[in-house]
């Protein structure tokens, strides 16, 4: 029998896509890389996946996972020998239990990130990861990245969120490590490697997820601001003010909003006069609207006050909230509709931010005179999407000639400043290079065994995370 049969028994006939059907599970969400595969497969349980993998690992072929297909790292794409298997968990989408008392919900992997939030919010809890990508990512790809996204600041990135995971291995054996403990220390913490391994270690087919009670309100607001170090201001008195009820506080140059705007003219920017730079601050109260408003307009004037914010609004309703993080959320969409860009998703310690942009930037125009700066992120973390983009001045053809050296000067920038090269979106194919650059070698070593013992065939997502 054929190998492409084999895996038709075991998963059915049209959960075996090829050619047409194919194509859309070779190439990354930004169009930035194609590769090709035997075919693509979708299981729907995790026996069958174990059964998937079982047959990869006897024929030596390629596994690469994928969820909603929303890397911004080439995680999810095939390399282009045509070797791989892509193995999609679209079908993994059950809830399997909620826990109330316990406060956790076990799903499968394959689940919509907003499908899980929606769930949650009808049980009377709040799952609270929250990224632009919510309605396609998936799950396991949350979990196989450690996504951050805009509420990491109180709530934690997905490895914060997880009590407990399922994972089919290399060998297509599975490891029921669904455990809903809050306390296990029984040795090294399989959990923790299996999240951020970016589907190299493993296939995670389900999880178990802590359940937050829903905020009884909350409150945003548009910050106008005229430099990063206000921003940085504003950011220490309302941590201050508002400790844990502080749940997100973002940045965002005055030029991505442009952008936004410039895409869907029917997304209105708050300000007559355009600021240099916005935030947008949100908090989440247990008590109540009125004591919610109450501290957040009082820090606000004060912030005023100390002249650290220029202009704000404040939402009136839940719908004017929504406008405004939807201004926020579409800055990626836009930025890919408006220009070539790279992205740059570093990390440096939040005492540090503004001075290295301001270097960073200045770096920029010297050596790259014309290169658009659109920087943007989640402050509160310490994390910039600090995003450069094409311009009249500088050409798709000049970022294409100068692509790596653009991504050196901006990681060597974050490693310098006592950063990270990927704060949230991993490294997927596009960072494997990068990583000899800023890791020890002891450190790369490590890594690699682990690899080994783990996968000694190297069929799981091989070229990802490390070569
Ligand atoms: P995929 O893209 O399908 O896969 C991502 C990686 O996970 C790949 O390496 C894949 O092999 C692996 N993988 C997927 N499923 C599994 C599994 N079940 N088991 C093992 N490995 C698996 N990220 C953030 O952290 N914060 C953000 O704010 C954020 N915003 C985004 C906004 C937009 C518009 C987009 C397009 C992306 C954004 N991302 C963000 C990046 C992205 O990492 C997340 O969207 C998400 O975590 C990826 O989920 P996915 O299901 O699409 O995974
Ligand atoms: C975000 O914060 O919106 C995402 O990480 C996406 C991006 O970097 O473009
Ligand atoms: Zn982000």
């Amino acid at each position: 029998m054929s190998f492409l049969s084999s895996l038709a028994e075991v998963v059915g006939q049209k959960n075996v896509l090829t050619g047409e059907e194919l194509a859309p599970y070779l190439t990354d969400w930004r169009n930035m890389a194609t590769g090709a595969a035997q075919c693509a497969v979708k299981p729907g349980s995790t026996e069958e996946v174990a059964a998937v993998v079982k047959l990869c690992a006897g024929a030596g072929v390629p596994v690469v996972t994928q969820g909603g297909n929303t890397s911004l790292v080439g995680g999810a794409t095939p390399d282009a020998s045509g070797n791989a298997v892509i193995l999609v968990t679209a079908r993994l989408n059950k809830i399997r239990v909620i826990d109330p008392d316990n406060a956790t919900i076990t799903v499968e992997s394959g689940l919509i990130l907003q499908n899980l939030q929606e769930a949650a919010r009808n049980a009377g809890f709040l799952f609270p990861l929250s990224l632009a990508a919510e309605g396609s990512c998936t799950i396991g790809g949350n979990l196989a990245t450690n996504a951050g996204g805009t509420q990491v600041l109180r709530y934690g990135n997905m490895r914060e969120l997880t009590l407990g995971l399922e994972v089919v291995c290399a060998d297509g054996e599975i490891w029921n490590g669904l455990r809903g403990l809050r306390k296990d220390n029984t040795g090294y913490d399989l959990r923790d490697l299996f999240i951020g391994s970016e589907g190299t270690l493993g296939i995670i087919t389900a999880a178990t997820l802590k359940l937050f009670p829903q905020p009884a309100a909350k409150c945003t607001a548009m910050l106008a601001l005229s430099s990063v170090e206000n921003a940085v201001a504003v950011l220490r008195r309302a941590r201050k003010a508002f400790d844990t009820a502080l749940t997100g506080y973002e940045l965002m140059a005055g030029v991505c909003l442009d952008m936004v705007h410039g895409c869907f003219p029917q997304q209105k920017l708050p300000f007559a006069e355009k600021p240099v730079w916005y935030a947008l601050l949100e908090i989440s109260d247990s008590e109540g609207e009125e004591h919610a408003r109450g501290m957040f307009e009082a820090m606000l004037g004060e912030s005023f006050e100390a002249g650290e914010i220029d202009d704000a609004v404040i939402a009136e309703n839940i719908q004017q909230s929504k406008d405004l993080w939807h201004l926020r959320e579409s800055i990626t969409l836009a930025q890919a509709q408006a220009v070539k860009s790279i992205k740059h998703d570093i990390s440096v310690p939040v005492s540090r931010i503004a001075d290295f942009i301001a270097t960073t930037d200045a770096a920029c125009r010297t050596r790259f005179p014309g290169l658009l700066n659109m920087t943007f992120g989640h402050l509160g973390d310490g994390n910039l999407h600090y995003n450069v983009g094409t311009s009249e001045r500088f050409t798709a053809a000049d970022m294409a000639r100068d692509y790596d050296a653009i991504y050196n000067l901006v990681h060597d920038a974050a490693h310098a400043y006592a950063g990270s090269i990927s704060a949230e979106h991993g490294i997927g194919s596009f960072k494997v290079d990068e990583m000899p650059r800023y890791k020890a070698p002891r450190e790369l070593e490590l890594m690699r065994r682990i690899k080994v013992a783990f996968d000694p065939g190297n069929i799981l997502n091989p070229g990802k995370v490390l070569r």
